[in-house]
């Protein structure tokens, strides 16, 4: 039951420390500050991963590709199952199909696990119903803890899905030697932090995020700008605001503004840009300043302490201080938040979206 919150979707966000807690448990351990991989899979032997996910599930693939090569040298690949299936993709001998799913039941994505499975492949799902269809199917199942979710709009789900994917980066890793105990105590430690800050950023109720989420809710279009593991959360972000609010949104990456959106930027159309401060910071400031001359609303997301040049028509919605390692899931709050927010200024129907199942059974 929805208890004191307005909507399922506000709750769900508001459960994300636990779920991501509890997921996080069981890939890792906060004390001995290992990873554990269950099923017994044993990264050093796979040669690539292949991931398969519809919706914000393939948006938390693409977060967990980035992890994949960048900590453990490990080639990924993501693809929505729509399109995997019918292909007659030609993957390589030693791939890990994985299948990432809330339900375990999407359709598209069972093909896809399926099709993998006959051709011979090691086959792996992350999935949130522990007895579904895909875990039925595949040989190693993974599971995120993040509890039953009602919103038809993904929330808890997704970080439940990013965290697993971020621990099994670790063990992926230390299995193939990229790092020593040392680094993966340090990982996990870092992981073991999100649960916190999600908390923190959970009670954000500034008055930036309301006002920010009052001028969204005027728009027709919006624009998500993000770098690295960034990018794919501003699909994400995308997805959620048009789902849910009605509003057209795109979700690009920074660096590709001005091969083709930077031709939408006018005064009615603010950009949302996801700049935690990491390597790629400085270069993300400067995709703000192009807009922001150009007369856009830029509404950025970032920490406290981030220098940020002053423009006219930028505003700052301040994240939690975090390690970039786990800002994607201290960065989706925000990014949830001002969707839901917009939303519910909309006055639209948040947990039933029109047009719209929970669970996509049938292609
Ligand atoms: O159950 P699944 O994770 O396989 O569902 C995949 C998508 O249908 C789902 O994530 C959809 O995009 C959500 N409505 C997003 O909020």
């Amino acid at each position: 039951e929805k208890g004191n919150y307005r909507h399922f979707m506000e709750k769900e966000i508001h459960e994300q420390p636990e779920s991501c807690q509890r997921t996080l448990s069981a890939f890792a351990n906060p004390v001995s500050g290992q990873t554990t991989v269950p099923g017994g899979l044993n990264f050093a032997e796979v040669e690539r991963i292949q991931i398969i996910a519809c919706g914000t599930a393939f948006y938390a693939g693409e977060i967990g590709r980035y992890a994949f090569e960048k900590l453990a040298g490990l080639p990924c690949d993501v693809e929505v199952a729509s399109e995997f299936r019918y292909r007659q993709p030609a993957l390589t001998k030693g791939t890990l199909a994985l299948a990432v799913s809330q339900s375990g039941e999407t359709a598209d994505t069972l093909a896809g696990l399926t099709w993998c499975k006959a051709q011979g492949f090691k086959t792996a799902c992350l999935v949130n119903v522990h007895t579904s269809s895909m875990a039925r199917e595949a040989e190693i199942v993974w599971p995120t803890w993040a509890g039953p979710e009602i919103g038809v709009a993904s929330t808890k789900a997704f970080t439940a899905q990013v965290s697993a994917l971020l621990a099994l980066a670790v063990a992926a890793a230390r299995q193939r030697g990229r790092i020593d105990a040392a680094e993966e105590t340090r990982l996990v430690a870092r992981l073991f932090e999100a649960p916190g800050l999600i908390a923190q950023a959970v009670a954000d109720h500034s008055e930036a995020m309301t006002a920010v989420a009052h001028d969204l809710a005027g728009a027709r279009d919006v624009l998500f700008l993000g770098r690295g593991a960034m990018f794919p959360l501003a699909m994400e972000g995308a997805l959620k605001l048009k789902e849910i609010s009605y509003i057209h949104a795109e979700g690009y990456a920074a660096g590709e503004l001005k091969h083709g959106p930077i031709a939408l930027i006018d005064e009615a159309t603010p950009v949302v840009v996801l700049a935690p401060p990491d390597e790629v910071f400085e270069k993300t400031v400067s995709n703000v300043q192009e807009v922001a001359a150009r007369g856009a609303e830029v509404i950025l997301i970032t920490s406290q302490d981030a220098k940020v040049p002053h423009a006219p028509g930028l505003r700052r919605i301040v994240a939690p201080d975090c390690d970039p390692f786990i800002a994607p899931l201290v960065y989706a709050v925000p990014v949830q938040l001002l969707a839901y927010l917009t939303a519910v200024q909309k006055g639209t129907d948040v947990d039933q979206p029109r047009n719209l199942a929970k669970s996509v059974t049938v292609e």
